[in-house]
């Protein structure tokens, strides 16, 4: 079914969807200086980095764009697990083993650390590729998968570590890591960056942005007046998700009236009929990715 303001609004597509879709991202300060940290320390090969972010900051938006940025570069071979609640460590591990495609396998666990530790050092060190691994909502992982991937870090020569680890999780996540049994993995960390709320004119920059996109670069369209932007700002607390789904409500709002133009009214008028935007997202299946390259898999 065609979203019914498309045409209203001469749209090619929907500016305001809640889809992480990297098309759309705006590189706000925060998000370039997130993603510029995470490729420092997977270029340096210095094992484990940490993005923070609040509920609906852009972490998972950020972990895509990463990943479409590692696909573009033939000496990486990423895998990306976004949702990585699983019920114990053997389980992740095979599953990224399973999507690493390293062919040898063992019922034992620990023989399986071990094939994987061989995989790891002769694709590192014989053939000088970077092993990225990507974690979604990695607050979900439990302690002892911790460990494991703790462990997994472990793994290295005098000058790298074999396989990098980037984990994207809620702020919960930090206050998690301070109890002592996660002291070693801290230990570990490279580095860590938060992602911050948008600031108002970030906020006006962000929704022109995909805006544009959406429009094929009709910025005249653009129908949110300066009032309008200020109170998606306010009512959203400087979150890109809340932001999105009031700007959404907002022009069906004004197709329904027939509307070009959207003012601070209207947005009053939609948070008070939908009631404050809830923030958390509908829960993902679980799901893996991988651009392990079809020619290393053919070995
Ligand atoms: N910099 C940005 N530019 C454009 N859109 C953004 C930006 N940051 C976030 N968004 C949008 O905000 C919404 C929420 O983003 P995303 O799902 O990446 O957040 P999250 O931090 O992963 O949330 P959660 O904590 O619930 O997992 C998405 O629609 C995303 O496209
Ligand atoms: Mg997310």
């Amino acid at each position: 079914m065609q979203i019914p303001y498309l045409d209203h609004f001469t749209l090619l597509d929907e500016p305001y969807s809640t889809s992480p879709n990297p098309r759309y991202l705006y590189i706000s300060p925060t998000h370039n200086l997130a993603l510029e940290k995470i490729k420092w320390t997977i270029a340096a090969r210095r094992g484990l980095a940490i993005c923070f972010g609040a509920v609906g900051t852009g972490k998972t938006t950020i972990a895509r764009e990463l990943a479409a940025r590692l696909e573009d570069d033939p000496s990486v071979s990423y895998v990306s697990i976004t949702n990585p609640n699983f019920p114990t460590a053997n389980q992740l591990l095979r599953a990224i083993i399973q999507e690493y495609e390293v062919g040898q396998t063992s019922k034992n666990y620990l023989e399986l650390l071990s094939i994987f530790k061989n995989f790891l050092a002769e694709r590192a060190i014989t053939q000088k590729k970077t092993l990225v691994l990507l974690i979604d909502e990695a607050q979900t992982l439990k302690p002892p998968l911790l460990e494991m991937l703790r462990q997994l870090m472990n793994y290295e020569s005098n000058d790298q570590k074999f396989l990098q680890v980037v984990l994207f999780a809620q702020e919960e996540f930090r206050a998690r890591l301070q109890h002592p049994r996660y002291r070693n993995l801290v230990n570990r960390t490279a580095m860590s960056s938060s992602i911050e709320t948008l600031s108002l004119s970030e906020t006006e920059a962000m929704l022109k942005h995909r805006w544009w996109v959406a429009s094929n670069g009709n910025k005249n369209s653009f129908p949110f007046t300066d009032d309008a932007i200020e109170q998606i700002f306010t009512y959203s607390k400087g979150i890109p998700r809340t932001q999105i789904i009031i700007a959404d409500n907002a022009l069906l709002a004004a197709f329904l009236l027939q509307e070009r133009s959207i003012n601070a009214d209207l947005i009053h008028q939609v948070v008070k009929d939908r009631g404050s935007p809830d923030t958390q997202p509908e829960p993902e299946p679980q799901t893996i990715k991988r651009n392990v390259r079809k020619e290393e898999s053919k070995k």
